[in-house]
């Protein structure tokens, strides 16, 4: 039976991925701050621990896995990485994790590592246009990301990649671009857009208004979690290519598109106000000629249709709170 690792299993992601290693027959383990908010955890072993220290890491791999998904982060969306309030946490906790977990790594001579980047470490000068984005993996250098979020994620590239070619790690590394689906964060500032206007739909009354950071002309491309799982899933289970490598979809639409689909979805006609707030980059889509190049595949879903079941589920967490 093949045993897998999960750092950050309490998170969105990372839940979903010890399920997905469950059904494909794996013994997982998981570990995290906490236990996964929505559902019980799946994992054989679930080990609470905080990354950042390297006992609880050297604790964490307790074994030869055959693989460690590395999904700890500090992160949320706009509203908690853009707001520049957070940049010392986030740089501090995030890289702490990836400095642990790829030395024991290696250390413990433990097998393939997963480690989760972002659409973010891309240079804001290539993302001023909202709608001709450039996200293309070699356009990272000269390097410009306009977060400090994405200056770890690009920092830490770095040191998994130095670690593969100076000592030997096995490492695979996808830029994820805006996951959403049911069990994400839909409430309380980590919130990123795809849940918020789920949120914000289902809780206003037909003919009401929303509100809306920034003109909404902004783009973006969402990817939904099973999608995403499917191509790490894929990246793991090869051995020609380490990555880094877009995992996301390449169905681009504004703010105020996404906005409107969730109205759609609701069935409900609402106004939208735009209010300042953390905005991020003008323009963002998932460039995926290089996924379909060395994995063979791409994401290929309509936004539409996750959207729909992450609608279905925020609904009810709104409605259930109302109670
Ligand atoms: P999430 O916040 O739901 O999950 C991250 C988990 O890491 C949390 O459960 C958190 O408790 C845990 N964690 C944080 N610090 C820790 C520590 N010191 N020790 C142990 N656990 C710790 O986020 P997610 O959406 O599941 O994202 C997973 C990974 O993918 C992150 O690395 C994130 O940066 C990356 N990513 C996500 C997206 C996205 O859209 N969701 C996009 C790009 C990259
Ligand atoms: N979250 C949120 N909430 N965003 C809003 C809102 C709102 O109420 N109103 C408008 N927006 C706008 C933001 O201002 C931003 O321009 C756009 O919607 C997208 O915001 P998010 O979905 O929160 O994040 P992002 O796409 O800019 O960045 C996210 O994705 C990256 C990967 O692609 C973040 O989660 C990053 O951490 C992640 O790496």
């Amino acid at each position: 039976m093949k045993t897998a690792l999960v750092c950050g299993a309490g998170g969105f992601i990372g839940s979903h991925m010890v399920k997905r290693l469950k059904n494909e027959g794996y013994w997982v383990k998981g570990v995290d701050l906490k236990y996964p908010e929505f559902s019980p955890t799946e994992a054989d072993d679930f080990m609470i621990g905080d990354l950042r220290d390297m006992d609880v890491c050297n604790r964490a791999v307790d074994r030869k896995f055959d693989e460690i998904y590395q999904f700890a982060a500090d992160m949320g969306g706009a509203g908690f990485v853009f707001t520049g309030e957070n940049d010392a946490d986030i740089m501090h906790n995030s890289v702490m994790c990836n400095i642990n977990m790829m030395d024991v790594a290696y250390k413990r001579n433990a097998g393939r590592i997963f480690y989760s980047s972002s659409a973010c470490i891309y240079p804001e000068r290539n993302q001023m246009d909202a709608l001709h984005p450039t996200t293309s993996e070699d356009s990272a250098y000269p390097a410009g990301p306009d977060s400090d979020y994405g200056w770890e994620k690009l920092f830490s590239e770095r040191m998994y990649m130095a670690y593969h070619r100076n000592k030997g790690l096995d490492v695979r590394i996808a830029r994820f671009h805006n996951i959403f689906g049911p069990e994400g964060t839909w409430e309380g500032g980590r919130e990123k857009s795809p849940a918020a206007f789920c949120r914000k739909v289902a809780e206003t009354p037909d003919g009401g208004t929303i509100e809306m950071w920034g003109d909404g002309n902004q783009t973006r491309s969402f990817l939904y979690i099973d999608e995403c799982l499917e191509g790490v899933r894929r990246l793991m289970s090869q051995d020609a290519f380490m990555g880094p490598v877009n995992i996301g979809s390449d169905e681009m639409i504004s703010i105020n598109g996404l906005a409107g689909m969730v109205m759609e979805i609701a069935g409900k006609n609402l106004d939208i106000k735009h209010i300042p707030g953390p905005l991020g980059v003008v323009g963002r889509n998932s460039d995926n000629r290089l996924i379909k190049e060395k994995l063979g595949w791409a994401p290929n879903w309509p936004l539409s249709k996750g959207m729909a079941l992450t609608y279905r589920w925020i609904n009810e967490q709104v409605q259930e709170k109302n109670k």
